[in-house]
């Protein structure tokens, strides 16, 4: 089975910037963008960053303020906060055994890093593998990992897998299925998480007047340290 799914990543394989790397920084930025924004969105800002700090030095040497404004549009922003904190933890003390120690490291990117930059032996299991697993019945190696991502993304989908240009139909015994749809991301126009964004945006163009600003928004963006609210409490800042 494992020999099926190689082949075909050697000729199908999606050809991404950050495969062309082992430098375990590139593939931590990578991992941490793709956490929960799409390949294709997640390209030119992946280079951007690389190329603004490409080292984990130079990622420390910045301040919260340029990492929060170079994050805007990628979504969930703790994350780009998280990418920063963990820089500068890894400039002072270097990279800890257990990668999990990072903020915002979930054992899925610990895995990736560990196998796509250190080469260690573990697979990293997200939700496409973790799919791919089940249908077939395989427990994959750790050398399958890239390519089960590639398979997980073009062939073998959530709902309509494309089993008809799949290397594993053969061998797999949930061919031809269908699923029912899953649970749809809730929606993000008029949500909690638009207003934060909005709200982000504002101060992240210039400081504002808390006033100017959605209270609700302002209070649970300094919670997670993306704004600050001035002493006296009249203007929101970024840190
Ligand atoms: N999604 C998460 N990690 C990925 C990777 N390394 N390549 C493609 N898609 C991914």
């Amino acid at each position: 089975m494992e020999g099926l799914l190689l082949a075909w990543f050697t000729e199908h394989g999606r050809d991404l910037p950050w495969r062309r790397t082992r430098d375990p920084y590139a593939v931590l930025v990578s991992e941490v963008m793709l956490q929960q924004t799409q390949v294709e969105r997640v390209i030119p800002r992946y280079l951007a960053w690389l190329e603004r700090w490409p080292t984990v030095a130079a990622l420390a040497a910045a301040s919260p303020a340029d990492v929060i404004r170079e994050w805007q549009g990628l979504g969930y922003n703790r994350r780009g906060l998280n990418l920063h904190c963990a820089a500068r933890r890894i400039a002072a003390d270097g990279w800890p055994d257990d990668l999990t120690e990072l903020p915002g490291v979930g054992p899925y990117t610990a895995a990736a890093v560990a196998n796509f930059a250190l080469g260690r032996d573990v697979l990293p299991v997200d939700t496409n593998v973790s799919r791919i697993q089940e249908r077939t019945g395989h427990r994959f190696s750790a050398a399958a990992g890239q390519a089960l991502m590639d398979l997980g993304a073009t062939v073998c989908l959530a709902r309509i897998p494309r089993c008809g240009v799949c290397p594993l139909a053969s061998a797999c015994p949930s061919r031809g299925r269908r699923y029912e749809p899953l649970r749809k991301q809730s929606r993000f126009e008029g949500s909690f998480r638009q207003r934060r964004a909005q709200t982000l945006r504002l101060v992240a163009e210039s400081e504002r007047p808390l006033s100017d600003l959605d209270r609700d928004a302002v209070q649970s963006l300094a919670q997670d340290g993306l704004v600050r609210v001035a002493p006296c409490g009249t203007f929101v800042t970024l840190p």
